[in-house]
């Protein structure tokens, strides 16, 4: 009977949360304080894997994910594994990129997570979000962001810097992931979220040269702005739609 009244007042509670306009959703959003950055398995070996993306994107993603702990000063762990073997190292530029970030060479486990000494640095980052990419996407990617789940982090994948054999199997991990709550989010997305506000000059600038060096599109945006303040004159018919 208690049970039963409990359901009747179900329908009540949950028109009470729409008339808040709230409904039970929360959008968990980066919190450039709150993020570690994890680059995994971008290996030199793993990359000729990557069927979903050209090589060419696949290699400015990458470079752009690890570029992102750099723009945003995020505590970064680099991890390979079983780089001796066919896997080979990691892409040597994203190495560059973080010469002082711990680089955990894990001896063959395939979930990063099942690596005590990755574990201890993750867990070292102090960071309950983490955003992370790898090679490839249905297996190193998707255990690692699993185990993370099962811990209680909130995880972001940020699926260009992210690779596997095909774009089937692709979204078949992407949908695993997203099933255990895991965000699938582009670079963008990520640096978004991290900056916030446009007004936020403690990073814009940097974002700006990120722009440049990854995301060409918005980099010929600021280009052509640039022009356009510094020399530029309207044409006949340009302002407001030609009216
Ligand atoms: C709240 O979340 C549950 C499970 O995610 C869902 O089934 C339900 O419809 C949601 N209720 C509202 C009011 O959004
Ligand atoms: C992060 O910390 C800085 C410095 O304490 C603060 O100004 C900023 O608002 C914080 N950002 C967020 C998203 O909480
Ligand atoms: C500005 O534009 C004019 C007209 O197109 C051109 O002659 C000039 O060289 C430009 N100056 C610079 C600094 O680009």
């Amino acid at each position: 009977m208690r049970a039963f009244s409990f359901l009747l007042l179900l329908p009540l509670i949950g028109s009470s949360l729409a008339r808040r306009g709230g409904g039970n959703f929360t959008f968990e959003r980066l919190d450039v304080n709150d993020t570690a950055l994890l680059v995994i398995d971008l290996q030199v070996g793993l990359i000729p894997l990557v069927r979903d993306y050209q090589p060419d994107e696949f290699r400015t993603n990458i470079l752009a994910h690890a570029a992102i702990g750099n723009v945003f000063n995020l505590p970064t762990v680099l991890s390979s594994t079983s780089e001796t073997g066919p896997n080979g190292p990691l892409v040597p530029e994203v190495v560059a990129m973080h010469p002082t970030a711990p680089y955990i060479k894990r001896q063959g486990e395939i979930n990063a997570w099942d690596d005590p000494d990755f574990r201890a640095a993750v867990r070292a980052t102090g960071k309950n979000q983490i955003v992370l990419a790898g090679i490839t996407t249905d297996v190193c990617a998707t255990f690692l962001a699993l185990s993370l789940r099962q811990e209680g982090y909130t995880v972001f994948v940020n699926a260009g810097a992210s690779g596997a054999a095909s774009a089937v199997i692709a979204e078949d991990a992407k949908a695993r992931m997203r099933d255990a709550g895991v965000y699938v989010v582009s670079s963008y997305a990520i640096v978004a979220d991290l900056i916030r506000t446009w007004a936020n000059t403690e990073f814009s600038t940097k974002v700006v040269g990120w722009d440049f060096a990854y995301w060409t599109l918005r980099g010929f945006m600021v280009d052509a702005h640039a022009a356009a303040i510094l020399n530029g004159t309207l044409i006949p018919g340009e302002l407001n739609g030609g009216i």
